[in-house]
């Protein structure tokens, strides 16, 4: 009678596990006895924590949980465009002498004379303003001014504490030459002793640094915009 009992109930449970523990949707797992063994509690690194199980954390939304993306990731800036293509990575490859002009190692090189091409790109969907000078003083404030100096003569502090050399003069009749497209290219790439910066600016904020730049070159950019190459040697 006993040992009965406990071979029906035996039976019954069995059972009850057998026909509860799957589901008919394939892509379940079926009944979770321990969770956690089949979700991880630990932080993962690409999951997007703003949504979990249809709860939305504003906060926490299209967050960062990885620490330091890939070299040259492009962010996710939305679905705007005209704000994505600046993310996008410049379309002019370094020509293949660019090896030696610009000590660039393990670039994708093209037998194209892209330099050029670049020399003549425009200033690229950033118009000249007030604005776009005071921004790109900030950039160039922060990035830029260690090596460059202020008055972007090459006297930064990296350079009179004697820790780096060969850093130009802006003001310098071969620097003002230099067309948009040029410094474009050489602040993206890097040239000699100075590294890429595309990894810390994207194309839209190394335009506006460049206009800074300008301001710096010729005295009336700032307010004008325009490049008075007349004045060059009367503002001394
Ligand atoms: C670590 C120091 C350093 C930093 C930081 C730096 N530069 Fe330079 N930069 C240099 C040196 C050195 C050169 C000279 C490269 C050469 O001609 O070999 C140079 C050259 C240039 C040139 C002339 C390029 C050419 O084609 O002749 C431009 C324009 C320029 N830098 C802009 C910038 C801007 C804008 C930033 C900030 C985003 C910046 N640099 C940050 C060191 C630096």
């Amino acid at each position: 009678m006993k040992k009965s009992f406990i071979k029906y109930t035996g039976v019954l449970l069995f059972g009850l596990f057998a026909f509860t523990s799957c589901s008919s949707d394939p892509d379940s797992p079926g009944l979770e006895y321990m969770p956690d063994m089949y979700r991880s509690p630990a932080i993962e690194a690409y999951v997007d924590y703003g949504e979990v199980r249809g709860r939305i954390d504003e906060n926490k939304k299209v967050q960062l949980t990885a620490l330091t993306p890939p070299e040259f990731t492009i962010p996710f800036y939305g679905t705007d465009s005209n704000l994505v293509k600046t993310m996008l990575p410049y379309q002019h490859l370094p020509n293949a002498l660019m090896k030696n002009t610009h000590g660039l190692f393990n670039e994708r090189l093209s037998s194209q004379d892209e330099y050029t091409l670049a020399a003549a790109d425009k200033i690229n969907g950033v118009a000249f303003s007030e604005k776009v000078i005071e921004k790109g003083k900030k950039i160039y404030t922060a990035m830029c001014q260690h090596c460059h100096g202020e008055k972007g003569d090459g006297n930064g502090p990296m350079v009179t504490s004697g820790a780096y050399n060969g850093v130009p003069n802006y003001t310098e009749a071969q620097r003002m030459a230099l067309s948009d497209g040029q410094m474009f290219y050489s602040i993206y790439y890097g040239k000699g002793m100075m590294g890429a910066h595309r990894s810390l600016l994207n194309k839209e904020e190394i335009w506006t640094v460049i206009h800074y730049i300008r301001s710096i070159q010729y005295k009336d950019y700032a307010k004008t915009g325009k490049i008075a190459f007349t004045d060059t040697t009367k503002t001394k």
